[in-house]
């Protein structure tokens, strides 16, 4: 008996069978080939690796229907032919297709235009036309032009024609995105759509144009093609659209589409409900879910929304409240999290802690997972000779960073101990035991029960000096051994204690509390003490708080901090001067002097690495190798700990 029979089941859809539950969600990386515009090598590495790990189906993501008014952004890929070049892309993406059906997984792809968000410079055909539901101006001085007929009847061509070349490139499964604010939701959602013509007003009116399209797309595939689409079960915007819409909406497509998979948010007005982040709660959207499949719809419903519980997702899918779970960024963390869920191996999972720094990274430019070093790296992997004997590798500092190490050189077939003077593995994150930081905790969990289940030798209570290296005599050596909170340098903080007090020691503080210091760590203590009914007062030095979160963190902060106003009072610009018992002095930009109460005072005004121990061990002569990492080079986030842990040890040859 298998532990999860619901979500193992198989299905078969218009011919096309699904071996689970799980569907793989776009997650970026999407290089285009130079010459033909289709994925790239890089790219198939990438997606091979995500159909390997077991998912029912592998969403490529992201693809423009035309290239004269869909493009949003560079770096897309092109699914349709350029005869004006002879260059047929679908050809190349045979090569995509093939890397997933390979592994037994159904290859789909997102059919996108971005409407009024495209920009003519992304377009290489371009008309110079940008269209959309209405007439406007957009801030970046382009002019958006209200579709007409005839845009329709050409847009709905091109979801076909994209819709048909993606099939002769083997694909079995079409996906139309019709949400997170890309043309379809322009027309459905009311906050875009004004128009006063028989494509706006009512839900029946805002659904013409995009059941126009779908209706194209299944006329053009036939019926043995999966058709999926992705709506916003609840787009968060004023006059957004609303569920009753989503529910209508959903019902007109029965007998078109097959597969609806529920989202929310909107690129460009509520972008973090779109990915939701620790400090949002798992499986947001399955209450939509259960909405449509009471109203009846047709189509076999899967949503995305940090979905991590195998357990949860195979009684709602017992329940019949989805039909399928679909996982994006659980996958690009850990590909192998199908394979791991299905055999009842969540324990191997590596768990995304939703920081969507991956997200931010395609808007920067350096996409990467933080906790996984290898996503969007495969190549490195190939280009990685394996060492040429087993090393005896002493590890120092069992943080993140020096697990991550320990485990990836005992998985080379080293010989690893991993000393800590601490009582347990951990480091850093062991305050994430105590109160809210769940994803953290789990990460951190799941770091000590690997070193558990491998024969890695630990030393716990053990300072690792030169004595003991002259004990063990290791011949390669990674330096993990963190940093400390930077004490704040102002009289009277022996009041104040260090922020994490709030998480180990919540029964001491008080009810009016003052945080020095307005990044992230006391931004996000801040939340959790107002909502455990406390007063609190941040005092920061610079003119903005959270200036460390991404900007997909930024927004939820943001708002939360506007819900909670009553009780989370923030002072910028303001340099604290003193703590005394019960209050906190300090001083406005323009020199004036001002006093808070306080009953417990806490700060984090940043790190200073513990750089004496590199410093030390370095010195020792006998190693082979040397190499520090993490937070004791600069403390940082968990990435620079996890990635320099990782490839420190792949350089252990
Ligand atoms: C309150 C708080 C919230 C945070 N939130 C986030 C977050 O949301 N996301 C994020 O990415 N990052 C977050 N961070 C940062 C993150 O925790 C660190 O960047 C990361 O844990 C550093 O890992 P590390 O392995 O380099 O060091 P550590 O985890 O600090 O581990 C160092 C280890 O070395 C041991 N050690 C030191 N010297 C010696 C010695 N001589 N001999 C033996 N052992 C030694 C220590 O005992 C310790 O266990 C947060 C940090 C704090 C304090
Ligand atoms: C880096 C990155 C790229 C994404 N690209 C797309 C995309 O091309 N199309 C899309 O509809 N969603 C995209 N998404 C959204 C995911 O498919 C998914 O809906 C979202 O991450 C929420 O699901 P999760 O909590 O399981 O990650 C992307 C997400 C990330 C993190
Ligand atoms: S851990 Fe962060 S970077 Fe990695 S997939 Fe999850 S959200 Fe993205």
């Amino acid at each position: 008996m298998k532990k999860y029979p619901n979500l193992s089941k198989t299905c078969t859809i218009r011919g096309v069978s699904y071996r689970n539950r799980i569907f793989s969600t776009p997650t970026g990386l999407t290089y285009p080939d130079e010459y033909s515009g289709a994925p790239d090598f890089r790219t198939v590495l990438f997606y091979e690796k995500k159909a390997r790990g077991g998912a029912a189906s592998v969403n490529y993501g992201e693809t423009p229907v035309n290239n004269v008014d869909a493009v949003r952004r560079p770096n897309v890929d092109v699914i349709r032919p350029d005869f004006s070049r002879m260059i047929l892309p679908a050809k190349d993406w045979i090569k995509y297709t093939d890397a997933i059906t390979r592994h037994g997984a159904n290859p789909c792809v997102q059919l996108c235009h971005a409407g009024l968000f495209a920009e003519p410079f992304f377009n290489g055909q371009t008309t110079g036309r940008v269209i959309g539901p209405v007439d406007m101006d957009k801030e970046s001085g382009t002019h958006v032009s209200a579709m007409n007929e005839e845009d329709m009847a050409r847009i709905a061509g091109d979801f076909a024609e994209a819709a048909i070349c993606a099939v002769q490139a083997g694909f079995n499964q079409v996906m139309v995105q019709c949400c997170h604010g890309w043309l379809l939701a322009q027309f459905l959602s009311p906050a875009w759509n004004t128009r006063t013509d028989e494509y706006g007003g009512s839900i029946e009116n805002r659904a013409k144009f995009p059941l126009q399209v779908l209706k194209a797309v299944r006329e053009k595939v036939g019926p043995r093609v999966v058709i999926q689409i992705r709506i916003s079960g609840d787009e968060h915007q004023e006059n957004g659209w609303s569920l009753e819409d989503c529910i209508a909406f959903c019902k007109m497509t029965d007998g078109i589409v097959d597969i609806i998979e529920i989202s929310a948010g909107d690129y460009h007005n509520s972008e973090h409900y779109c990915w939701v982040n620790p400090l949002m709660d798992h499986f947001v959207n399955i209450p939509i879910a259960r909405e449509l499949k009471k109203a009846g719809v047709q189509a076999k419903l899967t949503a995305v929304g940090g979905h991590n519980d195998p357990e949860k997702m195979d009684q709602l899918i017992g329940e019949g409240v989805v039909d399928f779970f679909s996982i994006g960024r659980g996958i690009l963390a850990d590909p192998d999290l199908p394979k791991k869920f299905l055999t009842g191996k969540e324990e191997d999972v590596k768990p995304c802690i939703r920081c969507s720094d991956c997200m931010a990274g395609l808007y920067t430019g350096f996409y990467q997972c933080n906790i996984n070093p290898t996503a969007g790296q495969e190549a490195y992997l190939l280009n990685t000779p394996a060492p040429k004997s087993s090393k005896k590798v002493l590890v120092i500092g069992g943080g993140v960073g020096g697990m991550e190490a320990a485990i990836t050189a005992f998985d080379r077939g080293h010989d690893v101990t991993l000393v800590d003077k601490g009582e347990e593995l951990g480091g850093t994150l062991l305050f994430a035991d105590h109160g809210h930081k769940e994803d953290l905790r789990s990460l951190k969990n799941y770091y000590v029960r690997q070193i558990e289940k491998r024969d890695i030798k630990v030393m716990l209570n053990t300072v690792a000096d030169t004595a003991l290296l002259d004990k063990l005599h290791p011949t390669d050596i990674i330096v993990a051994a963190g940093s400390t909170h930077r004490v704040l340098n102002v009289p009277g903080v022996e009041n104040a204690r260090y922020a994490t007090a709030a998480y180990y020691e919540p029964e001491t503080i008080g009810e009016k509390v003052v945080l020095i210091g307005g990044g992230m760590i006391n931004c996000e203590i801040a939340i959790s003490l107002a909502d455990a009914g406390k007063d609190v007062t941040i005092i920061e030095l610079l003119d903005g708080t959270a200036r460390d979160a991404n900007m997909f963190i930024k927004p939820t902060l943001d708002e939360m901090f506007a819900e909670r106003a009553d009780s989370i009072h923030v002072i910028t610009e303001a340099a604290t001067k003193s703590i005394s018992e019960n209050s906190v002095q300090y001083t406005d930009k323009e020199g004036n002097e001002f006093e808070v109460k306080a009953d417990t005072v806490l700060y984090a005004v940043g790190s200073v690495p513990n750089s004496s121990t590199v410093e030390e061990i370095q010195e020792w002569p006998e190693w082979e190798s040397f190499r520090a990492i993490g937070d004791c080079t600069g403390a940082s986030i968990v990435k620079k700990a996890i990635h320099q842990g990782y490839y420190a040890a792949m350089d252990i040859l």
